[in-house]
């Protein structure tokens, strides 16, 4: 069912550029996360260190016994094989086709046979709808497609952990969606732990059961989707109804007085969070999904940590299953 990944005071720079500073976290084991944050703010750099390719001068990166910043490297690549990683532009070879381009995990770092590989990878073909497609280059097909592509060669050799950096980019809100359902369904499938680096406020709506957000070199937040969709926070709250109004500017952060105006043009508020939709179920015929029920257990231990509005969000979601039974836990609910 996946594997957690606990990250402790992690903290990067590039010479004296400080990308981000004392991030903690925790993925929970076979859910779907979601970290959100401008462009620039170090998600590519954060995804990176997770896996050890990169190494932040402090904090841990724990994943099976193994600190991926501090471990020897042996450690860390034998750690590495839990992870499949999607990367932004699919970083498929040119030259090759969709097959080989997905084989090419399996014919690098294991000794399986050939028909054993047409088996895994046209099975994971199958899981991101691209059958048909294997003969392809990645220049003759859609950037949607080389998405999926990307992706099906993340699943080959069985990740425990998958970590996406910024499926939508450059995809049009039809093709989004059709990514959105396709990762809840891999989720649903494979059970995996989920990371998805994204500024798509669509996806942040309706994929993850968590979600956080990087900012001003920060970890703003982290924590059940709840708590992000009905935080108050101006810099959340801008983010997630694309507003002008706010601390994020054009090209930098808005100074305090820009920032003073505009609240007081605005009545003293800045923007309201928006509407909490339901997260996406599997398509039909794959199931539950594991993580749904290990979530609800887990959010409502955690229910009376959580702020007012996340905690009254969490309750109607799990209020409006007929099956679902709350715990009375001294009064809270
Ligand atoms: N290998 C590197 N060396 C120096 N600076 C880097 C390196 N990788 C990323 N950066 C810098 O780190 C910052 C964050 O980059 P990135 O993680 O790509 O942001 P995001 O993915 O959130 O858009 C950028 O200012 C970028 O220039
Ligand atoms: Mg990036």
């Amino acid at each position: 069912m996946g594997i957690e990944v606990k990250v402790e005071g992690l903290t990067k720079s590039f010479g004296k550029q400080q990308i981000w500073q004392d991030v903690s976290l925790t993925l929970p084991a076979g859910e779907v996360s979601v970290m959100l944050g401008p462009s620039g703010t170090g998600k590519t750099v954060f995804l990176k260190s997770l896996i050890g390719l990169l190494k932040p001068e402090r904090g841990r990166v724990l994943v099976d016994g193994v600190d991926m910043a501090r471990s020897p490297e042996r450690d860390v690549m034998e750690a590495r094989k839990l992870f499949g990683l999607m990367f932004q532009d699919g970083a498929l070879f040119g030259s090759m086709n969709l097959f080989d381009n997905i084989a090419f995990p399996l014919r690098e770092h294991t000794k399986k046979k050939e028909s054993e590989i047409r088996r895994i990878v046209m099975e994971r073909i199958d899981v991101v709808g691209l059958l048909g497609a294997e003969g392809k280059l990645p220049g003759e097909i859609s950037g949607g497609m080389r998405k999926r592509a990307g992706l099906a060669r993340a699943l080959v050799l069985d990740p425990q952990i998958i970590l996406c950096d910024e499926p939508d980019s450059g995809l049009d809100p039809v093709r989004t969606a059709f990514i959105s359902q396709l990762l809840i369904d891999l989720n649903t499938q494979i059970d995996a732990t989920m990371l998805i680096v994204t500024h798509n406020l669509d996806i942040a709506a309706t994929v993850p059961d968590n979600m956080g957000m990087l900012f001003r070199r920060n970890l703003v937040t982290f924590g059940p989707r709840e708590v992000l969709l009905t935080s108050r926070e101006p810099v959340i709250a801008q983010f997630l109804t694309a507003s002008k109004i706010g601390p994020i500017g054009m090209s930098e952060e808005k100074d305090a007085a820009t920032l003073a105006a505009e609240a007081e043009q605005n009545g003293g508020l800045l923007v309201a969070p928006r509407e909490i939709v339901p997260q996406l179920d599997p398509s039909p015929g794959l199931g539950e999904r594991k993580a749904v029920a290990r979530r609800r257990a887990r959010v409502l231990s955690m229910l009376d940590t959580l702020p007012d509005s996340a905690r009254d969000a969490i309750r109607a979601t799990y209020a409006l299953e007929p099956t679902a039974v709350l715990p009375r836990a001294g009064g809270a609910l």
